[in-house]
């Protein structure tokens, strides 16, 4: 990557353009993820061993890993050991996994391919489906809170944090906002409805991470905008990919947007608008956090942080 940070081009917003140069990701944390994510079991429960199959099923499909590698990610920035914070990023992944089969169901956005493989309705039934994910939203807050890995009251900190980043004013409230079409006209409008759907969890991949390190102040508030634009870009990406993008790239199926009739930035703005604006979104992106690290003691530097934050707008999946 160059040295002038914002010299990369928008290599994920158009795959014509994608070859040339592949975005790059740190891919030893994703790793990390991968193994940590393999050792999770959830119940001894003979009776339950398939919901824990459907449950499994859904979780170890790929998936890029975005949300727990951010928070190893931030970790890093703010001087924290890894180890501390993986049950908070094997919680996240949960949480998301959830979300996912959730929001493919026939009531929601209908879709039959998820990571590269049918869906878990399709593999399972929705009834199954539907308890996956909410063993998998349960499970999510057991694990975070059994491995208490950090102090205590950071941890209820870090907890509330992602329950109300989850709720209804963030990423359940945003896909209700998106079922039932109630954005209010205009951008001010589209824009709160990515930051409640997606933003929050994405933002909360790197607010809980600067709880459970005691990290407050002026750096969790610079830090706050920084994730808030973070989770902005990636939804923004994630529309304009749904029209440029194939199923077998994506591993879901593209056009399920404009088959659904749902107000993204592509439908908004058209295609090449919408790419200026992810444009905008990560220059605020990288200077929100050049900004946050400023506020951190000593000389940090925040590499993984920078590639992730590149990567989710360059992306092609
Ligand atoms: C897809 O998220 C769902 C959205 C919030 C748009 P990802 O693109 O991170 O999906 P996986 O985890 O890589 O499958
Ligand atoms: C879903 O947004 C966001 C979630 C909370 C899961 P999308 O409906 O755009 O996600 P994809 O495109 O199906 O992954
Ligand atoms: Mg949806
Ligand atoms: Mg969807
Ligand atoms: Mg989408």
């Amino acid at each position: 990557m160059s040295s002038e940070p914002f010299d990369i081009g928008a290599a994920g917003t158009d795959v014509s353009s994608a070859s040339s140069e592949e975005p790059r990701y740190p891919d030893h944390l994703r790793l990390e993820v991968e193994r940590y994510l393999e050792g999770l079991h959830f119940a001894d429960e003979p009776l339950t061993a398939g919901l824990e199959r459907a449950m499994r099923y859904s979780l170890l499909a790929g998936g890029k890993r975005i949300r727990p590698v951010l928070c190893l990610a931030t970790a890093e920035a703010v001087g924290m050991d890894s180890h501390q914070v993986m049950p908070l990023a094997g919680a996240i992944e949960l949480i998301h996994t959830y979300s996912l089969i959730h929001d493919d169901l026939p009531a929601m956005d209908d879709d039959d391919l998820r990571r590269g493989q049918p869906t878990c309705h399709v593999a399972f039934g929705e009834d199954v489906a539907i308890l996956a994910g909410d063993g998998l939203y349960a499970e999510a807050f057991k694990h975070l809170l059994r491995e208490r890995r950090c102090p205590p009251e950071r941890l209820i900190d870090a907890a509330v944090e992602l329950a109300d980043a989850t709720g209804a004013g963030g990423m359940v409230g945003g896909q209700y906002v998106d079922v039932a079409n109630v954005a209010p006209e205009g951008p001010a409008g589209l824009r709160r409805l990515h930051e409640l759907k997606t933003g929050r969890l994405i933002g909360a991949s790197v607010m809980c991470v600067l709880m459970l390190g005691g990290v407050d102040g002026s750096a969790r508030m610079c830090f706050r905008r920084f994730a808030a634009e973070l989770g902005v870009l990636f939804q923004i990406v994630d529309d304009i990919l749904d029209v440029t993008g194939t199923d077998a790239a994506l591993g879901k199926p593209s056009g399920s947007d404009e088959r659904h009739g749902k107000r993204t930035y592509v439908s908004e703005f058209g295609i090449d608008r919408a790419r200026e604006l992810a444009a905008e979104s990560h220059r605020m992106a990288r200077q929100t956090l050049s900004e946050a690290m400023a506020t951190l003691p000593g000389q940090r530097t925040a590499t993984n942080l920078e590639q992730i934050t590149d990567f989710i707008y360059t992306r092609t999946s």
